[in-house]
């Protein structure tokens, strides 16, 4: 039955009978998106097959996988479901996403969304065509038609939703590390930051702040000072997030650990699961799709919060993961947990890493919920927001499609090598595609002893991270900033200043993607998806549309090739702007030229202490000066970066709102101003600028040297032109919460 119509579709619609199947076509054009007729459908009750045939062999999505952005259609295996897993190529990871986008030969793009939580595998075959294997649940399938792929990730996140807006400081940088053992230690790390002048704006502590492991306490021993610690931290403009496990321990005799007797009182465990030893011992897994469960996560979130006022929370071991099989007692003997079908699960058994399948939830079995455990655990989160009024800051390993509206991710216990480091660009890549943009591996790697060199590579790149953390594994080589060498460090904090410096724009690219369904860092093809040429590139990134970042992703190089789309590209290396702007060790001798592209790979130089940025021509950049926190930052000075076209056009904006408090965009309590080219106009009231001085506005690409620049009316004299690099700079005083202009000629 094929139901609402639109009134002219983009697709045309065959349903034919003998075979069933289904065809669906671009109705300009006449491009088959979809042919399910090409193989026999299978619906049982544990066993449905459906196959299409595909209309190129660019597939991008599927996830989570550590993979290149373009999947291998060669007879690759795509395993949903989610698990406890070190990230390694072929094997089924933290989240499930069972959604993929095609670009189409003229540049054209589709998506398709499976909205069913069993496990599957999903077969890519050359033809090329796939084969979506679930084991229960229905095929219930949606189908964006685009037709560029900015609009089938929306036409997604319409369906699953927009991500939510983070905190401002959830931007900033975060510290983190498994072994931070006492509060002297995490206290120490704190003041290092300090005294080697890194940024810093959330301190984290991993399970050693809670007394034996367990959620909602801490060792009165080794963190006896714990919330005059976090008060501490507050009273210094910095905020503190701790590490939440998903399992409850439930070995201590009843009266001992008040969220185990009352999750029991409550009735909110998983039914069936006994037993199953994660870090504190034997533990129960909280059901979060029972709406009891929420009730008391939010009353023991919101206990702890009013002991130790944390300001984000940290969601780990959620797949739910599981150091034994199933259970301590094992599990049933039943078809859920030895389906006719068992996917390519890493372990070759549902239970690996995880609890029985047949375990009873409020919902249904955990056979069909168990990789909607982490977001139902993130919506609970999200909801609790620990009672306060300000915006929720959550951070959780496992992930389904719609995550990105209640949390971010992290990509888990990625090695310390250049190989984690490459692929860590088409992860975050994807999970932006996923509407998760608040994502970004940890730098410097976890697992294994990282080595300098990576750990600046690794740096430079998570400063374009849209979430930027460098967390560490116990008992390998500590990977702080400040424990490196004086050259190493350098580079290190000019990638930190070069990310609080472009903090007001990346801000503005989350409000687009909470109030747009829009990406934050978003792959080349999704810009340029008329130029084959950008559709594969997986090692470079674009924030919004406006910037591109070419990192070192090799050992002992200090060049990088990079593919630059038709059009001229700004190095952020070559603006030689005031400290407002840039700080000056991020300009290096020789990365200073503008690139006019035909569409083209170049070779950039990228000695140690450099990252290559480039801001694309017909962008402003809003800026403002970096600080040791955002907190300090966010009352500096700004500056704009008007990288011209050659016809003289830019255009950019500025989204500004508190930077904390719930749903600012939706109670319209926000200040949004545009920019354009040599006109700055504004719309609506600034008042949320209020004390915040626009100080400079760099122009990029002005071919004849102005001879008179005015700023709302009055010349300013102090301008400067280098012809050689056509870069204007305008030294300004104007209130930001007040409509400007400045203009040359
Ligand atoms: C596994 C997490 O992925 C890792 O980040 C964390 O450090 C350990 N659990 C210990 O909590």
């Amino acid at each position: 039955r094929v139901r609402g119509r639109a009134p002219a579709p983009l697709y045309g619609l065959q349903v034919s009978q003998d075979p069933f199947g289904l065809v669906v076509c671009r109705q300009r054009g006449g491009t088959v998106l979809l042919n399910t007729t090409v193989a026999p459908l299978i619906f049982t009750d544990q066993f449905l097959q459906i196959s299409t045939s595909l209309p190129s062999h660019f597939i991008s999505g599927l996830g989570e996988r550590l993979t290149p952005l373009f999947l291998d259609t060669a007879w690759s295996r795509v395993t949903l479901w989610n698990r406890d897993m070190a990230p390694a190529p072929h094997v089924n990871l933290y989240g499930s996403h069972p959604f993929y986008l095609v670009m189409e030969d003229d540049g054209s793009a589709h998506g398709v969304f499976l909205l069913n939580s069993n496990a599957m595998d999903v077969l890519l075959q050359p033809s090329p065509a796939l084969t979506w294997r679930t084991t229960g649940g229905i095929l219930d399938f949606y189908i964006f038609l685009g037709p560029d792929p900015k609009s089938v990730v929306r036409q997604y996140l319409d369906v699953v939703g927009f991500p939510f807006m983070p905190p401002y400081w959830g931007l900033g940088f975060h510290l983190c590390r498994w072994g931070y053992s006492s509060t002297h230690i995490t206290r120490q790390v704190v003041a290092n930051m300090t005294a080697a002048r890194f940024p810093l704006d959330a301190q984290w502590n991993d399970l050693d702040y809670a007394d034996a492991r367990r959620d909602f306490t801490f060792d009165r021993n080794r963190f006896g000072d714990y919330p005059e610690m976090v008060r501490d931290f507050h009273s210094r403009g910095l905020r503190y997030i701790m590490i939440v496990d998903a399992g409850i321990s439930s070995s201590g005799p009843p009266g001992t650990y008040r969220p185990y007797d009352e999750g029991l009182r409550r009735g909110v465990c998983v039914w069936g699961a006994p037993g199953a030893p994660v870090w504190p011992g034997p533990t129960a897994f909280p059901d979060f799709t029972n709406p009891r469960t929420h009730e008391w996560w939010h009353d023991m979130v919101k206990e702890f919060h009013d002991r130790v006022p944390f300001d984000g929370m940290w969601l780990d071991m959620n797949e739910p993961s599981n150091f034994v099989e199933g259970s301590q007692d094992g599990c049933p003997n039943n078809n859920l947990e030895h389906p006719p079908y068992v996917p390519g699960v890493f372990g070759g058994r549902l239970q690996a890493g995880t609890i029985c399948a047949s375990s009873q939830q409020f919902l249904s079995s955990h056979y069909n919920l168990h990789s909607l455990y982490g977001l139902s655990e993130a919506i609970a989160s999200h909801r609790s927001a620990w009672g306060s009024c300000t915006r929720p800051f959550i951070i959780s390993r496992s992930t389904f499609a719609g995550h990105g509206r209640y949390a971010g991710h992290w990509t888990g216990d990625v090695g310390s090598d250049w190989e984690q480091l490459y692929y860590s660009i088409p992860e975050v890549l994807l999970f932006n595609l996923f509407g998760v943009p608040l994502v970004g591996a940890d730098i410097c790697g976890f697992a294994g002893s990282t080595s300098e060199e990576l750990c600046v590579r690794w740096t430079q790149l998570g400063a374009f991270y849209p979430f930027m953390r460098n967390h560490n594994d116990h008992g390998t080589r500590p990977q702080e900033p400040y424990s490196f060498s004086p050259a190493a460090q350098a580079a290190m904090r000019s990638a930190l200043h070069l990310r609080y410096s472009l903090l007001p724009f990346l801000y503005t690219l989350f409000h687009r993607a909470h109030a747009a369904g829009e990406t934050v860092a978003r792959p080349l093809f999704l810009e340029f998806p008329t130029d084959p040429n950008t559709w594969a590139v997986d090692r470079q990134l674009l924030w919004g549309g406006g910037l591109l970042v070419t990192p070192v992703l090799e050992a002992g190089q200090t060049k990088v090739r990079g593919y630059f789309p038709a059009g001229t590209w700004y190095s952020l290396a070559g603006v030689g702007a005031p400290a407002v702007l840039l700080p000056a060790p991020h300009r290096s001798p020789g990365a200073d030229s503008t690139i006019h592209s035909k569409g083209q790979w170049i070779l950039l130089p990228a000695p140690l202490d450099t990252i290559n940025v480039h801001v694309r021509a017909g962008h402003i950049l809003p800026l403002q000066e970096p600080a040791f926190s955002t907190a300090q930052s966010r009352s500096k000075a700004m500056a704009l970066l008007v990288a011209l076209t050659p016809d003289g056009f830019a255009r950019g904006e500025l989204f500004w709102d508190d930077g904390e408090s719930w749903e600012s965009f939706e109670r319209g309590d926000y200040t949004e101003i545009l920019f354009l080219a040599s006109n700055v106009s504004s719309d609506g009231e600034l008042a949320h600028l209020d004390g915040v001085l626009l100080q400079a506005v760099t122009v990029l690409g002005v071919t004849s040297p102005p001879q008179r620049v005015l700023a709302n009316g009055a010349i300013v004299r102090d301008f400067s032109y280098r012809s050689d690099t056509q870069v204007l700079r305008v030294p300004v005083s104007l209130p930001m919460w007040e409509q400007f202009v400045i203009s040359w000629s």
